[in-house]
């Protein structure tokens, strides 16, 4: 029997359980390995150049130019550094001036359950009304019909979150054709939220939607600094969009907000133009081959992630519990914090038997949490 109440966020719920029992925490998403010491040296060299004052309101021009930059050589379109990139403090608050700038009380706003946990009560804050379409239940794959079925002229925006949290899954060709049709017949805008671009484990890797001429023009495109270099406490992240778009989204982010840490921006500007993304991808393939292959001694069984730190297990052949009482459980009796997948959902499916398990962690840490399940046979 679980004490969560669904009006804690549960990340922070079972956060708080690891530590109040000793567990291997891999609930909530976060890494538990060191930023890079050069990328440090360059935040405090900057704070020592004396770079302390308000930065611009859309962001460093120096870092904008690296970031323009790198996204033309990885996906191939250049956005503009002066009026087509905004720095912003983390994904959220990206996500938030995207919707709050393009959505108006009563347009439907388009979401996949399950879905990241800010998405619906932003839509909402906005006045907008979200129109939930259900991934798939197998395999969390995008159902085409369903999507289909949901978008008329009412709707605003259709927010996609690729590589997805928590499944794991990416927007295949398929998928993307069919939203490029849906959206030149209905001309509703795209939120793309890429914020594990650079953690693509399959290996086609990743396409960018910014890869589609025919979304480009409708698209914004959200990123995390924070996800990319493992400084998730940082809070920095950006957003890209075409000017049209771009210009409505800073009308609300210039007093919501503002501007963002000026000597990050100074060290992310050098760092940008000189990390290693492929190295990161890398790492994170290593570490889901490590944590898989010590899940084998287990009975929960694998589904296959493409792309993002989170690996989900099916857990039915060791338990019939609902999600969320397993995920206590586990975390109580077994020492193995856990994130229970019906809680991104508004109205979970029954019999959900799925956890989620966030494997960017030092592997002494997975290694130890798959031994501990070994023990449920
Ligand atoms: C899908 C998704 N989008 C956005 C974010 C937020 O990123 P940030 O920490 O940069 O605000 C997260 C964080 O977990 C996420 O999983």
């Amino acid at each position: 029997m679980s004490f969560y109440n669904s009006n804690d966020s549960i990340f922070a719920y079972m956060s708080k359980l690891a530590n109040e029992t000793n567990a291997t925490n891999l609930s909530q998403g976060f890494p538990d390995f060191p930023v890079s010491e050069t990328l440090i040296d360059y935040v405090c060299a900057a704070m020592k150049a004396g770079h302390n004052q308000y930065a611009p309101m859309p962001g460093l021009p120096a870092l904008r130019e690296a970031l323009s930059k790198r996204h033309a050589e990885d996906y191939g379109h250049a956005y503009h550094p002066e009026s087509e990139i905004t720095v912003t403090p983390g994904a959220t608050q990206a996500i938030q001036s995207v919707i709050a700038s393009a959505v108006t009380p009563g347009d439907d706003v388009v979401l996949f359950a399950p879905a990241y946990d800010c998405y619906a009560p932003m839509v909402e804050a906005a006045g907008g009304n979200p129109v939930w379409v259900h991934l798939n239940p197998h395999d969390f794959s995008v159902p085409h019909q369903a999507f289909a079925d949901a978008v008329n002229n009412r709707t605003k925006l259709v927010i996609i979150n690729n590589p997805h949290n928590p499944c794991g899954t990416l927007w295949d060709e398929e998928d993307i054709r069919v939203l490029i049709d849906l959206q030149s017949k209905y001309g509703f805008r795209v939120l793309a939220d890429e914020v594990y671009e650079k953690i693509a484990l399959s290996e086609k890797g990743f396409s960018s939607f910014a890869q589609y001429a025919q979304l480009r023009p409708f698209t914004y495109l959200v990123y995390s600094f924070g996800k990319t270099f493992h400084a998730t406490g940082w809070k920095m992240g950006y957003v890209l969009a075409p000017a049209l778009l771009m210009s409505d989204l800073r009308h609300f982010f210039q007093f919501a907000v503002f501007s963002v840490n000026t000597p990050v921006q100074h060290a992310l500007a050098k760092y940008v133009a000189e990390a290693d993304y492929d190295a990161i991808s890398t790492m994170y393939r290593s570490k889901q081959q490590t944590f898989q292959r010590a899940m084998e001694q287990t009975k929960f069984k694998p589904l296959m992630t493409k792309g993002s730190y989170f690996q989900l297990y099916d857990y039915s052949e060791i338990s019939q519990r609902s999600d969320v009482d397993m995920a206590e459980w586990l975390t109580r009796e077994h020492g193995v914090a856990t994130i229970p997948v019906s809680v991104f959902y508004p109205n979970p499916p029954k019999d959900m038997r799925y956890l989620r398990f966030c494997f960017a962690k030092n592997d002494d840490v997975l290694l130890s949490a798959a031994d501990k399940l070994s023990a449920l046979q």
